[in-house]
């Protein structure tokens, strides 16, 4: 089974109680996303492979960590995962973007892709998949089965704020994906909402309603 981490950094904690209030509008919420994001690239970056150069200091010559070069993708689910992309490219600039868009088939209220773009060398990369909100599930399990159909060997999902709903599915589905959580909230509504949660992720990222 993979791993499910939930950030409990001060930070983290207190930038995601700002973005859950209804009160706190477009730009604001979308540059707290922007900066939540980057945190959590930080911790899930941590075993990153270094390996030993030799530089010279203005006093001496002396070895010194390097990152490998590790080739990695950041995937955002559409819409909502664009808000969280920048965010990990500040400290991951050379990762490629690919992006995964689905819907959900009204018959079945199963998510279907009807957009995937990703790098050509899937193979070689380690995968980030982004979306602000894990609710049901649906939608991570199917992003992350887009992507191992298409090679991809390692991925790791990310999210804002999940449902102990969506990580269970997402567990069961895919047990070889870590998954990192800014927190992990109560439960879901009758309306597939997180609560407390923070309402509708992607109309608050982008003003739309
Ligand atoms: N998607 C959202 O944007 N918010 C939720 O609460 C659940 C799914």
């Amino acid at each position: 089974m993979g791993k499910v981490f939930v950030f409990d950094h001060p930070l983290i904690q207190h930038k995601l109680t700002y973005i859950r209030q209804k009160d706190t509008g477009t730009k604001e919420f979308r540059e707290l996303v922007d900066e939540i994001a980057t945190l959590m690239a930080f911790e899930v970056t941590r075993d990153l492979p270094l390996t030993e150069i030799e530089i010279e200091t203005p006093i001496c010559k002396t070895k010194a960590k390097v990152l490998t070069g590790k080739k990695l993708g950041v995937v955002p689910i559409l819409r909502a995962g664009m808000g969280m992309v920048d965010g990990v490219l500040k400290l991951i600039p050379n990762a490629r973007v690919g992006h995964i868009g689905l819907y959900r088939d009204p018959e079945t209220l199963k998510p279907v892709e009807y957009y995937v773009k990703l790098p050509t060398d899937i193979e070689e990369r380690d995968f980030i998949v982004v979306d602000p909100m894990l609710a049901t599930g649906g939608s991570a399990v199917e992003a992350i089965h887009a992507l191992k159909k298409r090679g991809a060997k390692h991925i790791i999902f990310m999210c804002l704020i999940a449902a102990p709903e969506g990580v269970k599915a997402l567990e069961e589905a895919h047990p070889d994906v870590d998954i990192y959580i800014a927190a992990l909230d109560e439960k879901l509504n009758e309306k597939g909402y997180i609560v407390p949660g923070l309402g509708d992720a992607g109309d608050r990222l982008f003003g739309t309603k």
